[in-house]
């Protein structure tokens, strides 16, 4: 249990895609008025506060996880003014608002970088990052490679006529930092204290877990296995997956703890609840467990949901082992069903049992992310490799599709693509069929997705918040997981056959309109959920 219940112990945090929310300038790309002209969308949705993904000055070849100037905001999203703009908007309505840090690597276009490749071997400038010779036979110091695919190295010639490669753990133009140098750390407090300075409550931490590098000379044993584990190639099983990833030199290493601690200071430094959640990807799960130490970070994700089965037996032992393990350290769970780097949760495993894992989910103890149009039970768009953006594609030569499909900007209104998104052509085409998953056609469907979030969120608001922990009932074993929890019990059928259960109390949602109680008997429709309150 968390003694104290700050803001962010059970909110509800809606992740903006920021090119991707609302084009206030008819260019075709979301920015930062567009946001802040629709945050009434996510205050009716009934979310406590807003993560932002990158905004900041970019030359956009990772979708702005490639940042040139961390305190600058990018022109084709707005500028500083915009940003002050937005913060204040949400806190306006109640919405706190987390920005995303990226501190593993910076753009190519970053100055340091430009400095860095127009010095000399062995310089102060090439030592904020990781510039290596090549071995004798002229190839990259270790066998390393990007998630995104190819080489983790680049060779740069520099006019003197010396070659060095820099290492890169995503695409070539983002050059990984070297957190052993004390400009890095220097800057980034820099950078926290100016987002914070600005008004914001707090931070995503991208790729949390790779900021400190050991053995960086050392080949590993599977170079193309890390590979997979790390693009999730959904064939491969958690396990094995988990076991590459332990074994990745680059993650999860030691060093990044005492880089927490010192934002920790940072964060407390100010008098209000200001909070950071990891983006951690790490093996045994477990390990999660220390970022969030007491004096470290306040959350950590959870990505067991986004790759998860639909199946209730494997659901209950990932939630279980997971709030047990935050337990012993005393910090909240976090659930996540979508994000930007991963298939929507509607195209994993359909619309009726995407509604049915969300109602679940809703109800658990700890803090929900919900990534800007789940709520409008979107799937991934089929899009054309022309189309495509991702620099995953490009280096996998178009192995792997890439995460454009789950960043397709959102439909507001209207009958046509764009659906209001924007007066101008959208940077990804939006599917003439999305008419239906529209804002403006749902907003008046009581059966909506978008309505069935907002009901779940208003009562979780006002009822499961506190509630403390849950109570298992059935655990999955014949497709049915349910628990007590505060008023309320909660149930989601992942087979394929309907069931029938004696209840008492009365039905406060289901997932879809099938979901009925009645004469004591809740009938539970396949792929379904319900909250029945039973006090
Ligand atoms: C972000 C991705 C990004 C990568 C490199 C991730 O974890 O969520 O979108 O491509 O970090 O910054």
């Amino acid at each position: 249990m968390i003694s104290e219940s700050p803001w962010w112990a059970e909110s509800v945090i809606y992740q903006i895609y920021p090119r991707s929310f609302f084009d206030s300038n008819g260019d075709g790309e979301g920015d930062l008025p567009g946001i802040t002209s629709h945050l009434e969308h996510v205050q009716s949705l009934g979310a406590d506060a807003i993560w932002l993904s990158p905004f900041y000055t970019s030359p956009n070849k990772d979708g702005g996880y490639d940042v040139a100037d961390p305190r600058g905001v990018d022109p084709r999203f707005g500028n500083l003014e915009d940003a002050r703009a937005l913060i204040k908007r949400a806190h306006q309505l109640e919405l706190r608002v987390l920005v995303d840090v990226v501190p593993n690597h910076f753009s190519d276009q970053h100055a340091w970088f430009t400095e860095a490749i127009s010095s000399k071997a062995g310089s102060a400038e090439r030592k904020r990052f990781h510039f290596y010779d090549a071995k004798s036979d002229g190839t990259p110091p270790n066998n390393w490679i990007s998630l995104f695919g190819g080489p983790a190295w680049t060779q740069i010639k520099t006019s003197d006529g010396t070659a060095q490669y820099y290492l890169h753990l995503f695409d070539s133009s983002q050059p990984d930092l070297n957190w052993e140098n004390e400009d890095v750390a220097s800057d980034f407090e820099k950078t926290l204290r100016f987002w914070l300075d600005l008004g914001v409550d707090g931070f995503r931490i991208d790729v949390a877990h790779g900021l400190a590098k050991e053995n960086i000379l050392i080949d590993h044993h599977d170079p193309e296995g890390l590979s997979n584990a790390l693009r999730l190639d959904f064939e491969m099983s958690s396990e094995e997956r988990g076991e590459l990833l332990a074994s990745a030199p680059f993650f999860d290493r030691e060093g990044v703890h005492a880089i927490y601690r010192n934002w920790r200071r940072i964060f407390d430094s100010y008098d209000r609840e200001v909070m950071a959640v990891a983006e951690a990807w790490v093996h045994p799960p477990a390990r999660a467990t220390r970022y969030v130490r007491g004096d470290e970070l306040q959350q950590v994700f959870n990505f067991d949901l986004l790759v998860a089965p639909f199946d209730a037996a494997f659901l209950f032992q990932c939630i279980s082992s997971t709030l047990e393990m935050l337990r012993q350290v005393d910090a909240p769970a976090t659930w996540a069903l979508s994000n930007h780097d991963t298939p929507r949760v509607a195209s994993r495993h359909g619309s009726k049992a995407s509604r049915a894992l969300a109602l679940f989910v809703l109800a658990l103890p700890g803090s929900c992310y919900i990534y800007n149009g789940q709520e409008l039970g979107l799937p991934d768009a089929q899009l054309a490799d022309s189309d495509r953006q991702d620099p995953a594609f490009f280096r996998t030569k178009g192995l792997q599709k890439g995460r454009d499909g789950a960043r397709v900007p959102m439909p507001w209104s209207g009958d046509k693509t764009p659906f209001g998104f924007s007066s101008g052509s959208p940077w990804l085409p939006i599917p003439n069929e999305w008419r239906e998953f529209s804002v403006s056609s749902q907003n008046t469907d009581p059966s909506s997705t978008l309505n069935l979030y907002r009901s779940a969120l208003k009562i979780r608001k006002n009822r499961f918040v506190g509630a403390g922990e849950i109570e298992w009932v059935d655990r999955g074993e014949t497709g049915l997981l349910s628990f007590a929890r505060g008023e309320f019990a909660v149930y989601l059928n992942t087979g394929t056959s309907a069931i029938e259960i004696p209840t008492v109390g009365t039905l406060a949602l289901g997932s879809d309109r099938e979901v009925k109680l009645a004469n004591g008997t809740l009938s539970l429709p396949a792929a379904s959920a319900a909250w029945v309150a039973i006090r």
